[in-house]
């Protein structure tokens, strides 16, 4: 799939430059060519023999390097690639990116180019978390610009939390998303999927039969489309589709701040299981056996995060599509849900014991819209995602 592509990769200061070596080799070995750019804190990272040896080509780093410009100036070197790939993105360069400067080799060619660009930010948990690097990845998401990761996790500076830059092979993944060619290029998806987990005690939990394995199934559908797909997923039973973005939740209040974080998007898929209550005061310590007596629990209602996203009055997806698993009146439930909720489609199927459709591989569903009611011939899950998908990108044209 990357066989003959030309990536151009700018590699940022900070300490994951070295995951980026890692990643040119990964490129190599699928057939990319690697043009390689090192920035003046880049190279205090990782050296440029190591990063043209990888390449196997020369690594450009100087704007005002003359024997480059006369072999091939900026413009150009921006311009002959089929991706720009920034891969540590720090704060710092994102924050160049937004204000449009061009005071070195890096920040020029990404204000000179025309070719589609993704990054890869990696940066402290604080950075990534202040509202300046807030507001740029807003900018940079409106203005187009493709993004993979950071991941959660313990980060070279002993803090923990987002800011760690995604592994090389996602970063794979998501260079090969981005260069599919398709209906859905260009457009942003948000799928949420599997089940959610409300905790009771620090041991014990509720949790539904959802898979996950339809909300997966269209994730990448989507994807294989040419969509930038935000996947946010409760603990599901099958692994997250490649190449998209994948946003861990346990809890429907956990899934309902990465779905709004996620915003805006083109369309939002909420094939996601979600609890509708949640024991209302979790107890911090394992719940004992008493005798004489059974746990007593309340609930509270969880947040509708489907209403939530239909309802918005800012930045609403243009498409917003919702599940409904019934096992009784599923087609009546199913278009009372729609109005209610005040999505645009509802995806209806019954779940009934017997039926062998939650948690397993096929499904029979009933898509309702304004249009009417369409009911589907049983088939498999990604069967019924591809055809999903494909109405979902002619809905978008
Ligand atoms: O009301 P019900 O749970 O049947 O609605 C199902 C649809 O609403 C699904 O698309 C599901 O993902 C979504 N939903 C949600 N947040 C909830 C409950 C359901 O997004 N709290």
């Amino acid at each position: 799939m990357l066989a003959s592509k030309r990536i151009l990769l700018i590699i940022g200061g900070g300490i994951a430059a070295f995951k980026s070596l890692d990643l040119i080799r990964r490129l190599r070995e699928r057939g990319a060519q690697v043009t390689p750019v090192l920035t003046k804190a880049g190279a205090e990272f990782v050296t440029p023999l190591s990063v043209s040896a990888l390449a196997g080509q020369k690594v450009f780093r100087d704007l005002f390097d003359l024997t480059d410009e006369s072999e091939m100036g900026h413009i150009e070197l921006s311009r002959s690639a089929d991706l720009i790939v920034v891969a540590p993105a720090t704060a710092d360069l994102m924050a160049k990116m937004v204000g449009g400067h061009a005071d070195d080799l890096a920040s020029t060619l990404l204000l000179a180019t025309d070719t589609p660009v993704l990054i890869a930010p990696a940066m402290n948990v604080r950075m990534w978390e202040h509202r300046a690097t807030r507001r740029n990845r807003a900018t940079l998401d409106a203005d187009g610009i493709m993004s993979v990761g950071p991941n959660e996790g313990d980060m070279a500076c002993g803090d923990y939390g987002p800011g760690r830059m995604a592994e090389p092979l996602e970063i794979v993944a998501a260079i090969e998303a981005a260069l599919v060619d398709g209906p859905m290029k260009g457009k942003r998806v948000l799928v949420t999927s599997g089940p959610t987990h409300e905790p009771i005690d620090p041991v014990r939990y509720i949790a539904n039969r959802s898979s996950g394995a339809q909300g997966t199934a269209l994730a990448r559908a989507l994807s294989a489309l040419g969509a930038e797909v935000v996947f946010v997923t409760g603990p599901a039973d099958v692994p997250p589709p490649e190449g998209v973005q994948v946003v861990r939740v346990q809890t429907a209040q956990q899934m309902l701040e990465a779905v709004q974080a996620a915003m805006p998007v083109d369309a939002a898929i909420f094939a996601a299981a979600v609890a509708d209550w949640r024991v209302a005061k979790e107890s911090t310590s394992k719940m004992k056996k008493t005798k004489g007596g059974l746990p007593k629990l309340d609930f509270a209602e969880n947040p509708d995060i489907l209403a939530t996203v239909s309802q918005l009055q800012k930045h609403r997806p243009r498409l917003v599509v919702g599940f409904a698993a019934e096992t009784d009146d599923v087609v009546e439930n199913a278009t009372v849900k729609r109005k209610r909720k005040g999505c645009d489609w509802i995806v209806a199927n019954d779940v009934s014991a017997g039926t062998g459709i939650m948690g397993g591989i096929e499904n029979d569903i009933t898509l309702i819209s304004e249009e009417g009611v369409e009911d589907w011939p049983r088939m498999a899950k990604d069967q019924v995602a591809a055809r999903l998908a494909e109405r979902i990108a002619k809905a978008l044209t």
